[in-house]
């Protein structure tokens, strides 16, 4: 079952509902203890708790986005008062942060917010919806009868507040898709099912085609169909077209979607291995962020390509040494047959500049152990042979709190692929191991084509809380990217 929105609704600001509402009642104030009408009117209520608390050497130290709770206050039908401290002028990231703390608190409790002539509430809904995620399809339980609690804003200019909520919740949407995605177990996220859950995108007005492995073979995607053809799974690729733009030539975003990765023959060690469910990250982020292009109607062009396989091993898995012929027609000596996810991309990169011949291609995958060591989970490894469309995704990148940082390419890496047989190996050496499988693939991209590669291994699934997601998969991505596309790609 896919994870839904907590639906919020925006209201006028009712002071007099405060007294009664239950569950909890969040007000704003200001570092300097300032308080709208609705703040006053708790503070009233309480007789003078939300003043004291102001008052107090703690709230010295609450910082912008932080909230503090009076539990269980006098006067009040709420559990709970929860005082979110935001100045007047707030970044974007400190409204998010705010409406994330205050999703925590809330469990499944209602919440009315009166938020008075609070600036961003648009973004503070964000940041509660983004935060209110919890996967728990495989949990059993009588949760599904469970009602949740419902949220409420009230505010100043509620019709605003909904209009500019409304793309947000589109982003909402795409990031949700991501994480159910990436937190699948790869038995039930098998192949099939993650191009039939792409398939009904469909229903959004996306075109969306899925190649099997006949297409694919007719197509000459051998490096492709070499991972996949040790398991039981059908390798596929799927297109999903979103055309809100005019005639012009469309951005393309391409995943890796490796539903599990053992490693093949080159098997990897059982330690941690279960994580590898999530390998299909970037295919993830590129489906989710279709979907919420379409949600809110982009108008642009963008096409979205992802290659579905599993890495398992068998009798019919490929073996360490194999040569096969990529879709391009460079020939690929495969040492290694853990380094897969550029085997799936190559054929699939190469595909979407000959048939859609993009005015940008952006790849994203959990491509290499590397760049966990290299950038941790705070930052994705951003490699590009074009400094305007680099610099253009780390603009959006920042604005979004997504952290990416640039990697250098280079031919002395590039030469760490040379082959005895073939004409190239798909592993350099232990060192530089992100940049030689950044090389890897820019052999498959032409020179026209502007190309950005985001190594998301370290931040696609991480195992503690960040300021959006509750630990597990992150969605990382898709707010930069669909900020990109808004900034760069579509017409206003
Ligand atoms: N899917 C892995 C990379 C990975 C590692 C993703 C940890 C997320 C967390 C990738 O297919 C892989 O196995 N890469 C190898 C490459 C090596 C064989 C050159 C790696 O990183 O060890
Ligand atoms: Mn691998
Ligand atoms: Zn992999």
């Amino acid at each position: 079952m896919p994870t839904t929105l907590t639906p919020v609704s925006f209201t006028a600001t009712d002071i007099d509902a405060i007294a009664q509402a239950t569950g909890r009642v969040a007000v704003v104030v200001d570092p300097e203890g300032r308080m709208g009408q609705s703040a006053r009117r708790v503070n009233r209520l309480t007789k003078g708790a939300v003043k004291r608390f102001v008052d107090s050497d703690g709230f010295a130290k609450v910082k912008a986005g932080q909230v503090t709770t009076l539990a269980w206050p006098v006067g009040m039908e709420a559990q709970a008062v929860d005082i979110l401290c935001l100045p007047r002028a707030h970044s974007v990231e400190e409204a998010r942060k705010g409406g994330a703390a205050l999703a925590k608190l809330r469990g499944s409790k209602d919440l009315l917010l009166a938020a008075d002539g609070t600036r961003r509430v648009a973004e503070i809904a964000f940041g509660l919806v983004a935060r209110d995620y919890t996967f728990d399809d495989h949990k059993s339980g009588d949760d599904e009868n469970a009602a949740s609690g419902a949220v409420t804003i009230t505010c100043s200019q509620p019709e605003a507040a909904q209009e500019t909520a409304a793309p947000l919740m589109a982003v909402a949407e795409g990031m949700f898709f991501t994480r159910d995605l990436v937190n699948a177990p790869a038995n039930v996220l098998t192949t099939t099912e993650f191009a039939a859950q792409l398939k009904a995108l469909s229903s959004l007005g996306l075109k969306v085609e899925v190649l099997d492995e006949d297409d694919l073979a007719k197509l000459g995607m051998r490096t492709l169909l070499s991972v996949g053809q040790g398991s039981d799974s059908p390798s596929k690729v799927v297109v999903m077209q979103w055309n809100g733009g005019g005639d012009e030539a469309p951005l393309a975003l391409v995943g890796k979607g490796v539903v599990f990765d053992t490693g093949g023959i080159s098997l990897k060690p059982a330690g941690g291995m279960e994580d590898m469910t999530m390998d299909m990250g970037g295919a993830g982020v590129v489906a989710g962020v279709m979907k919420t292009l379409a949600t809110r109607k982009a108008k642009a062009n963008v096409v979205g390509l992802v290659g579905l396989v599993e890495n398992m091993p068998s009798g019919n898995a490929t073996r360490p040494g194999d040569v096969v012929k990529s879709m391009k027609g460079d020939t690929v000596e495969i040492i290694n047959t853990d380094a897969e996810g550029r085997l799936v991309l190559c054929d699939v990169m190469w595909y979407a500049q000959d048939r859609f011949a993009p005015a940008g291609m952006i790849d994203l995958a959990t491509l290499t152990g590397a760049i966990i060591i290299g950038l941790g989970h705070e930052n994705a490894g951003a490699f590009s042979n074009n400094d305007a469309l680099c610099n253009g995704f780390l603009k959006a990148a920042a604005a979004e709190n997504e952290g990416a940082w640039r990697m250098p390419l280079g031919q002395a890496y590039d030469d760490m692929l040379k082959s005895r047989i073939a004409d190239m190996k798909n592993i350099g050496g232990r060192a530089a191991g992100s940049v030689t499988a950044a090389q890897f693939l820019q052999r498959f991209v032409k020179d026209e084509t502007p190309w950005i590669h985001l190594d998301i291994a370290g931040v696609a699934f991480v195992k503690s809380d960040t300021p959006l997601a509750p630990k597990g998969a992150t969605g990382w991505g898709v707010m930069a990217l669909n900020r990109l596309v808004a900034d760069k790609f579509e017409a206003e």
